[in-house]
């Protein structure tokens, strides 16, 4: 937390106004590698497959939609209250056995009541009942509302899936654990529509596929878990969670749920449209089964944050996989008192940035640089030193390793291409 605060990772929001529980900011580099996960789940998930498109919802919708979807009647945590310092927190085990977090009075808890998580605000200037509206508490809604536009627009065909990355927003009773429960947060949901039926063949692939996502980013210390049934979202035939081993235990970061036809017939019923699919080849009309990954962008930041982080003997370093990593390259002259050793290198660095994010660095001894950017996982440092006038060639020095080699300056880009 120390590092991410220091290096311009992650800030607690609102902080020069005391900070607000629950909402915490993306610094500089925070938001480079939020976007790189992004993006990385986008090529994953949309781009390099042929039956997946994208969708940009908005955050606001008609109420109606959470009332169909069981969230304004469902969507609460249950909370209890300490009878002496009135502090509330959301039941985690037995109440009867609870002393107070905050004021440690024992047995002194009021019974649950139940809370319902959706941030509420009113659409227009009147505020009474009717312009009530909700923040979306997950993005998926936005997703089935728009299931008959996307039918009638491309040209999709079932088995197909829609997907979304956006914020979320829950008013979390107990937001804890830094950037793992907090009250506003991203989302990239899939809502993979088949055939029912075809439902557990197509769940069981979906927690493979998102499986090896997290290992194509180099994330360790995962596993897959199986919610117990009695634990499962009113939606939900049956979810595994993707776990990860945080230093406060193993928590999920994704959960893969076979939300069978449940929203789409919520949302035919409570509209009055019709949300079924017919067959183009065989006729057949049905309401399709969704398949749902969900995953939570902070969440994986946090892992993956965690997970990069090591301190050896004389260093803290990161070692996030460069196509996470916000710089994928920095760039040093050797002597920033040296103009030929200055322009050869800016020219490097503006060429470079043409391709991917690089960091620029002439302050202090090349070690130090070396040392600033390990902590904020830079993947490559280049430096320009005097033989770079004569032969066109850099030294490379990798972060895990620390080795260096001699690369020539019109292959870099692809040296560098080739890890990412
Ligand atoms: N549409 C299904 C859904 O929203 P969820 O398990 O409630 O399911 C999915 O949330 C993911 O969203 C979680 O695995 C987590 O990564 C992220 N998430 C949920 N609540 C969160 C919170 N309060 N803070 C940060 N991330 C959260």
């Amino acid at each position: 937390m120390a590092l991410s605060k220091r290096r311009g990772f992650i800030f607690p929001g609102s902080e020069i106004y005391g900070g607000l529980g629950g909402f915490y900011d993306f610094g500089p580099l925070g938001a480079e590698l939020k976007f790189n996960i992004k993006q990385a789940w986008w090529n994953d998930v949309v781009r390099m497959r042929d039956d997946v498109v994208g969708l940009s919802a908005s955050i606001i919708m008609n109420p109606k939609v959470w009332e169909a979807s069981g969230h304004v009647s469902g969507f609460s945590d249950p909370m209890v209250e300490c009878k002496k310092c009135h502090q509330r927190f959301r039941l985690e085990g037995e109440t009867s056995s609870w002393a107070c977090p905050n004021c440690g009075t024992d047995n002194g808890m009021i019974k649950p009541r139940q809370f319902n998580l959706m941030f509420k605000t009113n659409v227009g200037p009147v505020e009474d009942t009717a312009s009530v509206a909700y923040l979306r508490p997950e993005t998926a809604g936005g997703i089935f509302i728009n299931f008959k536009n996307v039918l009638d627009t491309m040209r999709v065909k079932v088995p197909f899936g829609i997907a979304q990355i956006g914020k979320a927003f829950r008013n979390e009773v107990n937001p804890k654990d830094y950037v793992f429960r907090t009250r506003e947060f991203e989302q990239m949901e899939l809502e993979f529509f088949v055939k029912p039926g075809e439902d557990d063949e197509w769940f069981k692939k979906w927690i493979d596929m998102r499986f090896a996502w997290y290992e194509s980013i180099g994330l360790k210390n995962i596993r897959k878990t199986e919610q117990p049934k009695e634990g499962l979202a009113h939606y939900s035939k049956g979810t595994t969670d993707i776990e990860y081993e945080f230093p406060f235990g193993w928590k999920e970061i994704e959960g893969v749920a076979n939300r069978t036809d449940f929203d789409l017939k919520a949302h035919a019923a409570a509209s009055g449209q019709d949300l079924s699919y017919t067959d183009p080849d065989g006729g057949e009309k049905f309401v399709p089964y969704v398949i749902e990954p969900s995953a939570g962008v902070d969440r994986i930041a946090l892992a993956i944050l965690t997970d990069a982080y090591n301190e050896e003997s004389e260093r803290v370093v990161l070692k996030l996989h460069p196509k996470l990593a916000p710089f994928k390259a920095a760039v040093f002259p050797l002597l920033k008192n040296k103009p030929d050793l200055v322009e050869k290198a800016r020219t490097i660095y503006k060429d470079l940035k043409k391709e991917f994010m690089v960091a620029w660095d002439d302050r202090g001894n090349i070690g130090k640089r070396y040392y600033a950017q390990d902590e904020i996982g830079t993947p490559y440092c280049i430096t320009v030193d005097f033989q770079t006038l004569e032969d066109d060639t850099v030294t490379v020095r990798d972060r895990d390793s620390t080795k260096q080699e001699r690369v020539s300056i019109k292959e870099l880009s692809e040296y560098i291409k080739m890890f990412l």
